[in-house]
């Protein structure tokens, strides 16, 4: 594996809310869920499931469940004609989840961005969303509850990084571009004693 690609992979992911409408490969989300259950898992017991949804109905019942871009509502929601084309759910199995088990949804659901990015699939994390609807409309039984999803597609807009050094609030500029300030690296990375500079 080369490093500089992997690099580049991790660097360049960015949340996705305007989605070009062609569908996904079925086969491909296959690949990118498999790589997603090999993630780290406290105490192995790898408590998460997960439901694929991409029929046209059900996805189109799914996206006024879904909240998008808190910090520039409703600017960032995805407009008409670009919502996503497919969501993941991701459901905590309650007969095997202990109190770690949110760790391993960060651990599974970062995997499967990643995958879906290597793919040039675009996609969002999603924790603003109705989970009692949901769970009603995808006929979810009550030892499953709805963590979050992931809404899906190709994108259709290209979303840039760029260091900040207080606000963390993403904007769009005049041309749309979303824009999402990270914290620099002098900010959040320490070496040795917390006070040393690297
Ligand atoms: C746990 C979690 C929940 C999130 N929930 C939402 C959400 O409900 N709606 C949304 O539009 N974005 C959501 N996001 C995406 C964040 O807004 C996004 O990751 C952040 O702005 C940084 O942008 P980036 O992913 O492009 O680096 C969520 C991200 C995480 C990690």
């Amino acid at each position: 594996m080369n490093p500089a690609e992997v690099l580049q992979l991790l660097e360049t992911r960015r949340s996705v809310r305007q989605f070009k409408q062609d569908s996904l490969s079925r086969e491909v989300i296959e690949k990118c869920v498999n790589a997603t259950r090999l993630a780290p898992s406290a105490r192995n017991l790898q408590p998460l499931e997960f439901v694929y949804v991409d029929d046209a109905e059900l996805v189109r019942k799914i996206f006024p469940m879904t909240k998008w871009a808190g910090y520039i509502m409703p600017q960032g929601n995805p407009k008409p004609g670009q919502e996503p084309v497919s969501y993941l759910v991701v459901l905590e199995n309650k007969e095997i989840s202990d109190a770690n088990f949110k760790y391993d949804v960060g651990a599974y659901v970062e995997n499967f961005l990643l995958a879906c990015w290597g793919f040039e699939i675009g996609s969002c994390w999603i924790l603003s969303v109705n989970r009692e609807v949901l769970q009603s409309i995808l006929e979810i039984p009550a030892k499953y509850e709805i963590n979050c999803v992931v809404a899906l597609g190709y994108p259709a807009e290209s979303p840039m990084a760029e260091d900040t050094n207080d606000d963390i609030k993403y904007y769009k500029d005049s041309d749309d571009r979303l824009h999402v300030p990270k914290r620099k690296m002098d900010h959040i990375y320490h070496l040795n004693k917390i006070h040393e500079k690297r």
